[in-house]
């Protein structure tokens, strides 16, 4: 089982990408990402997303096998997003797995969207466990306790918007393209603190809450435009950036504190964030626990993570029927293995 070629598949959002991986060395990895068709939208539109996985998934498969220089025969599983995520969109990639892994003959393997976002941090260096997982996407804000592999317990959440959201909602009213995050984060770097904005609080010690920032931003933004002043966009990214981070990394401090582990995971899009990246580095040495990344292009959604991930669900015989459905709010530690 040791050179098994697993292909994987993902649709649950906004890109349909397919990657053949063995081990952590990615034979191919493609992705038709529709970033571009759900821009007028201001963020992602759920019917339009299935219908472009739909017209993409042939050729995003076909490629990705051409690139890999393998055939169908040599692979040895095929792993696929269950869930969480759009229900339309996880169908589209579910079927063809399913399609896939009935016509060749080998396992189907349904895999949990945000286990492998921090899975993916395997590209860079071996998870330590335990370990501590921080998942910060457009759809999600988790933290998450990891004694062994292939076992998770959700710790904390975020109890209104999702870090990533926030970044895309407060752009939107800046005037921003979508998505929001990696904007704000750029005009943060030439910033300086001039605003007044609320640190978010949560009611649970190791929870999350961005709608009070976002309508703070909100209600800064009318009264500037009502005193005919006209908002600084580096400094209001400087100062929201500054607190969403902040809150980020206080929760991981304090988690630390209760959870003795031996590396800590941060994985999802938010995980590009510059400020993110030097203020976990900071704590890390403060710590001196190992802080992993997943690398650059492994951060935001892709086929390669998710055949990672079904590489080792498949070591350990987690396989699906191939009657098994999505699961678009599926919790991570209900995908833990029994
Ligand atoms: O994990 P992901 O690709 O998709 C989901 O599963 O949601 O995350 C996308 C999110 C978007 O909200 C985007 O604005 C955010 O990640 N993002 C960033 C940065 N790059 C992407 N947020 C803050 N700073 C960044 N550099
Ligand atoms: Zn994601």
């Amino acid at each position: 089982m040791n050179a098994a070629y697993i292909l994987g598949i993902e649709t649950s959002c906004d890109e349909t990408s397919i990657a053949i991986v063995s081990q952590t060395k990615v034979l191919s990895h493609v992705t038709a990402s529709q970033i571009k068709q759900h821009e007028a939208f201001g963020g992602v539109f759920p019917e339009l997303a299935s219908r472009l996985h739909t017209e993409n998934i042939g050729y995003v498969l076909q490629t990705a096998l051409k690139e890999s220089k393998l055939s169908f025969k040599d692979l040895s599983g095929i792993a696929v997003t269950r869930g969480p995520g759009l229900i339309g969109a996880l169908h589209i990639g579910l079927q063809s797995a399913k399609m896939l892994a009935a016509r060749l003959h080998i396992p189907l393997l349904g895999v949990h969207h945000h286990a492998a976002h921090l899975e993916a941090a395997r590209f860079v260096q071996p998870i330590l466990y335990p370990a501590l997982g921080l998942i910060v996407s457009g759809g999600h804000t988790e933290l998450v306790y990891m004694p062994r592999p292939l076992s998770y317990e959700l710790i904390g959440q975020t109890q209104d918007d999702a870090v990533g959201e926030s970044y895309d909602k407060v752009a939107r009213m800046m005037g921003l393209a979508y998505p929001g995050g990696p904007i704000i984060d750029q005009l943060a770097q030439t910033g300086k603190t001039q605003y007044t904005l609320p640190l978010p609080k949560a009611i649970g010690t190791f929870d999350f809450s961005y709608s009070g920032l976002k309508t703070a931003v909100q209600s800064l933004i009318q009264k500037e435009q009502q005193a005919k002043r006209v908002v600084n966009p580096n400094n209001l990214a400087f100062d929201f950036q500054r607190l969403v981070i902040q809150t980020l990394i206080d929760k991981l401090q304090l988690a630390l504190k209760t959870h003795h582990v031996k590396s800590v995971i941060i994985g999802g899009g938010v995980s590009l964030n510059r400020e993110l990246r030097k203020q976990a580095s900071r704590l890390s040495e403060q710590t001196n626990i190992p802080f992993i990344f997943p690398p650059t292009w492994a951060c935001t959604d892709n086929g390669a993570m998710i055949a990672l991930l079904g590489a080792e669900m498949l070591k350990a015989g987690m396989i699906a029927p191939l009657d098994i459905g999505v699961d678009p709010s599926w919790e991570i530690q209900a995908s833990s293995q029994k």
